[in-house]
């Protein structure tokens, strides 16, 4: 998804930090062999998601949809000495091809892998988060928001993908549509929710950063 127009785009592109060699690696491996490699973050997502890692310079993120891992080591850049990622997905499919990743990474011992569904995860994780990661399935996000933001420290930043969903979350919705429904409503409650400040990147396919007060 292009919100700008393209050459604007790959100017951005082409002006900020290269792809890593191992990421680069990884995306064009996911494209050979797994099924839908449209949902993975991608170089300048990546990128960005790297550099507000380093920002935030997290002892605890909680990654919320690995996948095939690109945006967990992405992320995993900025964490502190001894610090750790925690992502959980539900596809039992991609264990291997991701730790094969992480294990080919400097942050290897730091990434913790669950497998399961994140609502029955989440509740069983016993740290206080700095970053969280939301990247699953959209008709969850709700529920993610309310399971995570008690664990997320004051002042800690809670990133959402997807949030316009190819624009569609600002046109009429197809009464069918409840990812779009969900996302619409997703979106609202990041603005109306007192315990948190947020705004929406328009890159890619729509990145919120929604800080805790
Ligand atoms: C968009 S992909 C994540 C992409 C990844 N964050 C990246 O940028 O490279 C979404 C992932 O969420 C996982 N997922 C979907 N529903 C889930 C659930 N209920 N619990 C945990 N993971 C889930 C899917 O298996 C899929 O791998």
């Amino acid at each position: 998804m292009h919100f700008l127009p393209e050459h604007i785009d790959n100017y951005v592109v082409k002006h900020s930090e290269n792809e890593p060699e191992l990421l680069q690696k990884l995306n064009r491996e996911t494209h050979q062999k797994i099924l839908q490699p449209r949902m993975l973050s991608g170089d300048y997502q990546g990128r960005v998601l790297s550099m507000l890692s380093k920002l935030i310079q997290p002892k605890y993120i909680l990654e919320i949809g690995t996948y095939t891992g690109y945006s967990a080591l992405c992320l995993a850049e900025g964490l502190t000495k001894g610090g750790e990622l925690h992502t959980i997905d539900v596809n039992e499919e991609l264990v291997d091809f991701q730790r094969k990743y992480f294990d080919a990474s400097p942050f290897g011992e730091q990434i913790y892998q669950h497998l399961g569904n994140a609502l029955d995860i989440i509740p069983e994780l016993d740290h206080t988060f700095d970053l969280v990661f939301i990247d699953a399935d959209k008709p969850n996000y709700i529920n993610y928001f309310h399971a995570i933001v008690e664990k997320l420290r004051p002042g800690g930043i809670i990133l959402s993908d997807n949030v316009l969903w190819s624009g569609k979350v600002a046109e009429p919705i197809n009464d069918k549509d409840t990812s779009t429904k969900l996302l619409v409503e997703y979106n609202q409650l990041l603005k109306e929710d007192s315990r948190v400040e947020t705004v929406i990147l328009p890159i890619r396919d729509g990145l919120t950063i929604s800080r805790k007060r």
